[in-house]
């Protein structure tokens, strides 16, 4: 599933209001070329968007935001491959890994990288990505902790996209301007989906770094 998550090089992180609009959604990740989601739990949405996108088969859907084991539940049992939070809950993390899920647990610090670490976890989100050094922090990162692959997400930008992705230890990006809340509210897919391949272009000019785990 992690290397999966490498080779898209690109996860587009959303905030679904209706679940009603997640077939257009997952459509229009199709059509560009990037089926991929994480569908964060900060709305009642979540939930059944994400059962309704792994119900179709041909996107990959995590979920995303993940603060409590309860909401960890509730996206496995909708159908979620991978789940992502913010930050490094143990009893959270324990818990997933035991359901045999993938988790990318949120870092920014050492000590936390340490004791995702010591959870099991290889694959870190690394938030908020840009406040906290960006690439010049996880080039420090990449002597010490040369087994940890990461997921920045945070302020990252089609502009900045290519700078992280040649990163040995970056696994891949998570970015919210491919699909922003108000064009999913207001169902502009056709938007999205062209910001989709404009990220698909950008990928197809970065050579692959071969930052698979
Ligand atoms: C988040 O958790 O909201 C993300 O890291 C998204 O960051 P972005 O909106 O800067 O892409």
């Amino acid at each position: 599933m992690i290397n999966r998550i490498a080779a898209l090089k690109l996860i587009p992180m959303v905030v679904m209001d209706r679940a009603d609009q997640a077939d257009g959604f997952a459509d229009a990740l199709v059509a560009g070329g990037l089926p991929v989601a994480e569908i964060t739990f900060r709305t009642p949405a979540a939930e059944a968007s994400i059962r309704a996108i792994a119900k179709r088969g041909d996107v990959l859907v995590g979920a995303g935001t993940v603060l409590t084991i309860e909401q960890a539940d509730r996206a496995i049992d909708a159908g979620a491959q991978f789940l992502v939070a913010p930050g490094t809950n143990p009893k959270v993390v324990d818990h997933v890994v035991k359901r045999g899920v993938p988790m990318m647990p949120g870092v920014v610090t050492p000590s936390e990288i340490e004791l995702a670490m010591s959870l099991g976890a290889t694959a870190l989100k690394f938030f908020p990505a840009e406040n906290m050094g960006g690439v010049d922090t996880l080039k420090a990162y990449a002597g010490p902790y040369a087994d940890a692959r990461f997921l920045p997400t945070g302020g990252i930008t089609p502009e900045l996209l290519p700078g992280y992705l040649k990163l040995n230890n970056v696994l891949a990006c998570g970015g919210s301007w491919l699909a922003p809340r108000d064009l999913l509210a207001a169902g502009k897919f056709d938007d999205i989906r062209s910001r989709v391949q404009q990220a698909k272009n950008i990928l197809a000019g970065i050579a692959s770094v071969g930052n698979q785990l």
